[in-house]
């Protein structure tokens, strides 16, 4: 482990030193309104079971000890994304199955569990969508056709206790490329941050070595954490895609999990730009 965050570190440091980390220009939204609990709160929740949370390694639904390495995530992910005025962050992996989606889920899990922080869940992994199977309710309609235009957020979007709100797909997208780039998704996205005013929206993204999908979406971000597999994912790809994730968005840090003997019992390592 150590030998992998020392060999990152001094990729990144010749990296920061031939480039400066990229300047994100997003407009930003108006700060919440006394009626938003009551929007929220009209949404249908969708309760995770406790056999399935347990099955998919959903572990920071209540806040005991096997929530804490996302609890600990979380509060470096938002001291950072505060410290920037930062609220939107992408979760991608340079391979499949390094396990973004259930990082996002616990995250998302963990950050809503903060009273004040309204948090928001996004499934853009158009190619494999799979927040629906992980959380196990499947929408009448998809994320990408909120995307597109033929259908409401609202129609969409279920909630997760009363500071959790999730939008997933129940099939794929036929162009996710093309949709992800498009100006349509960007004022999507900007008119579903004015309307809902979380705090913080997170995008369970698609790999980064599988298709060029982030590639043109990554700039609706303001920051990014790269998900790898410890038994899988090579340090030279680690290392390719933490340099173009660097050049498209802010990497906050690289999350290295599935480890078989981490420092503690969950499996996944920290590794932090900051
Ligand atoms: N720390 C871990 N240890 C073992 N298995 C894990 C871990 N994190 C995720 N998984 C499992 O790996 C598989 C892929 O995870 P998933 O979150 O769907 O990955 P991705 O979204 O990157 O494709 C799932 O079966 C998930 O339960
Ligand atoms: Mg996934």
């Amino acid at each position: 482990m150590e030998k992998l965050e020392a060999a990152l570190a001094k990729a990144r440091e010749m990296r920061r030193a031939a480039l400066g980390a990229p300047e994100v220009v997003r407009e930003k939204v108006a700060p919440g309104s006394g009626q938003l609990a009551g929007v929220w709160i009209s949404l249908p929740e969708v309760q995770l079971s406790p056999m399935k949370a347990l099955r998919n390694r959903i572990t920071a639904l209540a806040g005991n000890k096997d929530a804490t390495p996302y609890d600990m995530l979380r509060s470096r992910t938002i001291r950072l994304m505060k410290e920037k005025g930062w609220t939107r962050l992408a979760i991608t992996s340079p391979g499949a199955a390094c396990g973004k989606t259930t990082i996002a889920l616990n995250l998302a899990l963990s950050l809503s569990r903060q009273k004040d922080l309204k948090v928001m869940l996004i499934d853009l992994d158009l190619r494999r969508p799979s927040l629906h199977r992980t959380i196990g309710h499947t929408p009448a309609r998809s994320m990408h056709e909120v995307l597109e235009g033929a259908a409401g957020f609202e129609d969409v979007a279920v909630r997760m206790g009363a500071n959790l709100i999730i939008g997933m797909n129940a099939a794929p997208s036929r162009h996710p490329a093309e949709l992800l780039q498009s100006a349509a998704t960007r004022e999507t996205l900007d008119a579903i941050e004015r309307r809902w005013q979380p705090d913080i929206m997170l995008f369970d993204m698609s790999p980064m070595l599988a298709s060029d999908d982030n590639v043109g979406f990554l700039g609706n971000v303001d920051c990014a954490l790269l998900i790898a597999a410890a038994e899988s994912t090579t340090l030279s790809n680690i290392d390719l895609c933490e340099k173009e994730l660097a050049q498209l968005t802010n990497v906050l840090g690289v999350v290295l999990n599935k480890c078989r003997y981490p420092d503690d019992s969950v499996g996944y390592a920290y590794g932090s730009y900051a």
